[in-house]
């Protein structure tokens, strides 16, 4: 075997090294792209009623009601978390039933009002008292889970499913806390229900 040979059996060897390494990022890239939904052409037209106000928006119709408030209407209170439907943190009202924003497409909203922790307010415009009962109980520490908690704490009175402590927890356990904030949260909603505080009844 010549030295030339042996370059040219080394170059060989390298290129098809790299050759194979090309070939198998590019298996990855075109397994990616293959996973990744296909674009969609054009937008749709989607109005949106937010807290009073009326919104027309065009939307790839796969836009969820979460992203269109904070992605497109810069309505950045009501929270992600897991995108998948299992916090809470994107609670919002529609015709004043609690919604998880995430699970909800902004074209199946159509016109129907929904209400966001920023057009919660109190009969004189100030606080929500759940906002207020919040605050009166301690009943949040980072208040990354908060604006979810009140808009579905707030559902939950209007729903009557507030008549027990015990009531309140099961009809909220699906507004998680990392912060672990219950017992404050469960205290506020007691006391606008017009309940004994926990743990006071003994
Ligand atoms: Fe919607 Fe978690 S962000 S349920
Ligand atoms: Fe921090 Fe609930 S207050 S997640």
């Amino acid at each position: 075997m010549t030295m030339s040979d042996g370059v040219s059996r080394r170059t060989v060897l390298k290129t098809g090294a790299a050759a194979t390494a090309a070939g198998s990022i590019g298996l990855h890239i075109s397994a990616a792209r293959t996973a990744t939904p296909p674009a969609m052409d054009g937008a749709s037209p989607v109005v949106l009623r937010i807290n009073g106000e009326r919104y027309q928006l065009d939307l790839d119709p796969r836009t969820s009601l979460l992203d269109a408030l904070r992605e497109h209407l810069d309505l950045t209170g009501t929270k992600k978390g897991c995108d998948h439907g299992q916090c809470g943190a994107c609670t919002v009202l529609i015709d004043g039933r609690r919604v998880l924003a995430c699970l909800t497409l902004a074209v199946q909203v159509d016109a129907r009002p929904v209400t966001t922790i920023e057009g919660l307010r109190g009969p004189d415009g100030g606080l929500h008292p759940m906002q207020q009962a919040f605050i009166d109980h301690d009943a949040l520490q980072c208040g990354y889970c908060t604006p979810g908690q009140i808009l579905s704490a707030v559902a939950c009175l209007s729903e009557g499913h507030a008549g027990s402590v015990d009531e309140i927890r099961e009809y909220m356990s699906g507004n998680l806390c990392r912060c672990a904030a219950y017992d404050g949260i469960t205290a506020a909603i007691a006391a606008v229900a017009g309940l004994p505080a926990p743990g006071s009844e003994a």
